[in-house]
């Protein structure tokens, strides 16, 4: 079972043919592995071969997988043998993300960012974001995840991206989602603020 909807997932799946066209090898390392259903489609889809490494930290997905925390994972092996790192959480994958910049990787990483509004962001997210992200909620404006993301990257020299807005609330009311789906080309990252 995927937490993939059928409206959404024919963009995620592009997004990821797409991130295969510019990444540097076909390894790909899923953090976020579930069921491995959107790899999965891309190499049928396009009748590619994709060399994956996928974690998550529940058990009893499809396949083999490595069961645990993909960020312990990520400190433990050579994240710079992947062309691509895919970040398809739940949530917004703040940590993920900051490590992938703290090491210097240089692949292109695909987000998916889920969050409906960040004005009330949850505790745990929130303690887990920069000090340059805290700021923002010190201001009483609604922030978009967009622009939440946009401002990270921006900050860390990350300038080319590619994002899909998505936003299901009109199909579910208030238990919609909201958020983003990106591809980030950590390749070309020019460091300005460290
Ligand atoms: C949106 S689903 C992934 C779907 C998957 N991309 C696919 O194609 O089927 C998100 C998954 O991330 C896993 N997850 C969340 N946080 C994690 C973490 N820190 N480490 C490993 N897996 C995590 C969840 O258990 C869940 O299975």
């Amino acid at each position: 079972m995927t937490n993939n909807s059928n409206r959404t997932i024919d963009i995620k799946i592009e997004l990821r043919k797409r991130a295969l066209d510019m990444a540097r090898n076909n390894r790909v390392l899923e953090a976020f592995a579930g069921d491995g259903v959107l790899w999965d489609a891309v190499q049928s889809k396009y009748g590619l071969t994709v060399q994956r490494t996928r974690v998550d930290r529940k058990k009893g997905y499809r396949g083999a997988y490595i069961v645990g925390d993909s960020l312990q994972v990520m400190r433990s092996i050579d994240v710079h043998s992947y062309g691509i790192v895919d970040l398809d959480d739940y949530g917004v994958p703040v940590t993920h993300l900051a490590h992938l910049i703290d090491i210097g990787y240089s692949g292109v990483v695909v987000i998916t960012a889920l969050l409906s509004g960040l004005s009330k962001p949850p505790r745990l997210l929130l303690s887990k974001l920069p000090p340059s992200w805290r700021d923002v909620f010190g201001s009483q404006r609604t922030i978009t995840i967009r622009e939440l993301i946009a401002d990270y990257l921006h900050e860390h020299g990350l300038q080319r991206w590619q994002v899909y807005e998505y936003n299901n609330a009109h199909k579910y009311g208030q238990n919609g989602t909201r958020g983003i789906y990106a591809l980030v080309d950590f390749s070309d990252r020019k460091p300005h603020n460290g």
